[in-house]
């Protein structure tokens, strides 16, 4: 449905040029919910405004349905945006109109009677939850309100694919996880792609199909969301799964290592056996790992004591069991 070849993006700014996004290939299935996930500056907005063209790659082709939209001459270009609507974190609603007035918008301005344009925003109000809502001002609504209007109003032309740019990144984590319900059931309802652009790991895991991880405007891993999950392969990805914090409270001088479990036995005792074979004296920093049909998988921080004979053991030991371990910096 949409397909990104080669696309790269350089703005230039009295500071010098910054790349935000270098060569990105992308393949977006009709009807999935995809994920592009990356830390702040990663490129991920400027990633999804080169989606409809909002913004113009410096190079490379963006692909809708097979047609080459860099290619389109302006009016038709515009004809095709149509199909794609798109939600963001501030919501952007008209102050002055109430929610029904807010939807009857881009259904006012694409030439829908007024009576009819009326109708048919009801129903998507009510669609959103918000029967009940309808006279209110954006200023009158709760965070989840306004961005169920915002919703309501970016389904109001029929769209084939809804962009969400950190749609969920200003509500707390129960609205959070209403309005993602409410877009998986008008994924599944309305047969709209939707691709949602976020920071949070637990975003991507609740609703999405597909992810693609961003990092310094490439895309550093992409596939399905539980293979990522289970065997993240990128540091960045490791990163974003389970943060590395600052600050641990460490007695003695310690090193910290990552071990990515990766379909090992989980009936092997690992800490106990680096306890007891290598006598180093494990400190379990944090772990989220997860037992899939008997073997581990995930991601678990030990900090082991600076005793480079304990140090080679523990990593002897772990290369021979097939856990993947990278020393952490925490100072
Ligand atoms: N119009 C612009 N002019 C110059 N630089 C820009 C412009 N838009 C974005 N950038 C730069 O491109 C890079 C990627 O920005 P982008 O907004 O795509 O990141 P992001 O992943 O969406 O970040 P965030 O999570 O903070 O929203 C950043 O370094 C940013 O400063
Ligand atoms: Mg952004």
């Amino acid at each position: 449905m949409i397909r990104f070849d080669k696309v790269s993006k350089t703005f230039v700014t009295t500071a010098g040029e910054v790349h935000a996004l270098s060569e990105i290939d992308l393949n977006i299935e009709k009807g999935c919910i995809f994920g592009v996930i990356g830390s702040s500056g990663a490129g991920k907005s400027t990633l999804v405004r080169c989606m409809n063209l909002l913004e113009r790659p410096t190079s490379g082709d963006v692909y809708f349905d097979d047609v080459n939209l860099t290619k389109l001459p302006m009016a038709e270009l515009r004809q095709m945006r149509r199909k794609i609507s798109m939600i963001f974190q501030q919501f952007n609603l008209l102050e002055q109109r109430d929610a029904l007035g807010n939807v009857c918008y881009p259904l006012e301005i694409s030439g829908v009677p007024k009576k009819a344009a009326r109708e048919k925003a009801v129903k998507l109000l009510e669609m959103v939850g918000l029967s009940d809502r309808i006279h209110s001002f954006p200023a009158q609504l709760s965070g989840g309100q306004k961005q169920r209007v915002a919703i309501a109003r970016a389904l109001a032309t029929d769209p084939d694919v809804l962009l969400c740019d950190e749609a969920t990144s200003a509500l707390d984590p129960g609205t959070t996880k209403a309005i993602l319900d409410l877009l998986k059931d008008i994924n599944e309802k309305l047969g709209v792609t939707i691709i949602v652009i976020t920071h949070e790991m637990k975003v991507v895991e609740q609703i999405c199909d597909k992810v693609a991880v961003v990092h310094n405007g490439e895309v550093v891993e992409t596939g399905e969301v539980k293979d990522i999950f289970l065997n993240p392969k990128s540091k960045v990805t490791q990163q974003l799964l389970f943060p590395h914090k600052e600050g641990y409270d460490m007695t003695e001088n310690q090193r910290v290592f990552r071990l990515s479990f990766d379909g090992q036995s989980s009936n092997e005792p690992v800490i106990a056996n680096l306890v007891l074979e290598c006598e180093a004296k494990v400190n379990i920093l944090g772990a989220s790992t997860e037992d899939v049909g008997g073997k581990a998988y995930g991601q678990m921080l030990i900090a082991i004591p600076e005793d480079e004979m304990k140090v080679a053991r523990v990593k002897n030991y772990l290369n021979e069991i097939g856990v993947h371990v990278i020393e952490e910096s925490y100072k």
